[in-house]
């Protein structure tokens, strides 16, 4: 018997599974299937793929997983935050913005979301708003020409909604 936390609900990764033959070679596919449940991927989905495809094993399902940036290991907060560091970002300031959000949002050292689930932030390469640049998104939501007190001030409304 595969011991699985009841954080997964394996019918519908069977079915992923299923959806694509139980074929390693599509892996990716099937880890985005689990991706659009869960918005991440459990480290228990990924063992029980690992377990249940012929030619896999949950290591290399792991390293799969961790190699693109597509997927997230960690549950995602309720507000996505996604800072750009691409180059017209990078040369107008979005370290400090990036910086800034950390500290607001309370962010831990190596990790990607808020221990109360609220935030999780990301940097991405370029959001083709380059005239905004530094920009950040928040659920989709673009913001422009960030500062640091720009920051502060946003995340004090999101804040203030979830008191
Ligand atoms: S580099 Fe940031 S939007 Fe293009």
């Amino acid at each position: 018997m595969t011991l699985v936390s009841s954080r997964i609900d394996t019918a519908k990764l069977d079915k992923i599974m299923q959806d694509y033959d139980y074929n390693k070679s599509n892996l990716i596919a099937m880890l985005q299937g689990v991706q659009q449940i869960y918005k991440y991927l459990p480290e228990e989905a990924i063992t029980y793929i690992g377990t249940k495809v012929e030619g896999l094993s949950p290591a290399t399902v792991f390293g799969v997983a961790t190699f693109y940036a597509q997927f997230s290991l960690e549950p995602k907060g309720k507000y996505e935050i996604k800072v750009c560091d691409g180059t017209a970002c990078h040369v107008r300031g979005s370290m400090p913005v990036l910086n800034a959000v950390k500290k607001k949002i309370q962010l831990k050292d190596g990790k990607m979301t808020t221990d109360n689930g609220l935030f999780s932030l990301e940097t991405v390469s370029c959001l083709g708003a380059c005239s905004l640049a530094p920009a950040m998104v928040i659920n989709g939501k673009i913001y422009p020409k960030m500062t640091e007190e720009a920051v502060s001030m946003i995340i004090d409304v999101l804040l203030k909604e979830n008191e």
